[in-house]
């Protein structure tokens, strides 16, 4: 794709797309369930246009958040502070938040395991990553044609991995699992996107 119809293709397009497919109402009741665990100084990585927003817990009047790529964000009730930071490469000070939500945006990261190393380092001591992701499907057939999908995903989704296992990596940076599920979902395409990560997890820091 050339510069351009790329930039434009991000700005305008992808979205409208990503957030219809995220903004489904099964993922919404997933958003809140698991943000009903952010409370004290949070920090959100991948904000997007903040899909998140509506379903922070109403005791949560204030985050920090990231996204490479700044979009407007319009929100009343929560008070953003935004930074154009990479997750690989945050710039916050070490033990500077109590929660870490990461919802749809670990597919996207092109350096998991610095971006993992990154959430533990501004992570307080027995902080908690919050995650919301799809990932690699647990039956081999979907696994094999996650495979196929991948390289096209990337080009159309914005660098979006579709095949990444989250936990296995989680554990050996050494998040420890509080809650963890994989299941079927209805992103779409559902062969590819439909399988669902959730988990809880807590840092434990010498
Ligand atoms: C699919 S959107 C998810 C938006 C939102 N978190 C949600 O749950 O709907 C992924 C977002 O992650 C951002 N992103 C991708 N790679 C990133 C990186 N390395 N550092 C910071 N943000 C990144 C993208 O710009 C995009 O806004």
């Amino acid at each position: 794709m050339s510069n351009i119809i790329k930039q434009w293709y991000q700005a305008k397009i992808f979205p409208k797309l990503m957030n219809k497919n995220l903004g489904q109402k099964e993922i919404i009741q997933e958003r809140i369930n698991l943000l009903a665990y952010a409370k004290g100084r949070i920090l959100e990585i991948g904000i997007g246009t903040g899909n998140n927003l509506p379903y922070y817990p109403t005791s949560v009047k204030e985050i920090t958040a990231i996204d490479t790529y700044i979009r407007e964000i319009n929100s009343d009730r929560i008070k953003v502070n935004l930074y154009p930071y990479e997750c690989e490469n945050m710039r916050f000070s070490d033990s500077s938040f109590d929660v870490v939500v990461c919802t749809f945006c670990l597919c996207s990261v092109s350096d998991l395991g610095r971006t993992l190393s990154e959430i533990k380092r501004v992570l307080k001591n027995g902080g908690l990553v919050l995650v919301l992701e799809h990932g690699k499907a647990q039956k081999r057939l979907f696994q094999f044609l996650q495979k196929i999908a991948n390289p096209l995903f990337n080009c159309l989704a914005c660098g979006c991995n579709v095949n990444r296992d989250y936990f296995k990596l989680m554990k050996e940076s050494g998040f420890i699992m509080r809650e963890s599920s994989i299941r079927r979902c209805h992103l779409q395409p559902s062969f590819a996107a439909g399988h669902l990560y959730r988990a809880v997890a807590v840092i434990q820091k010498e």
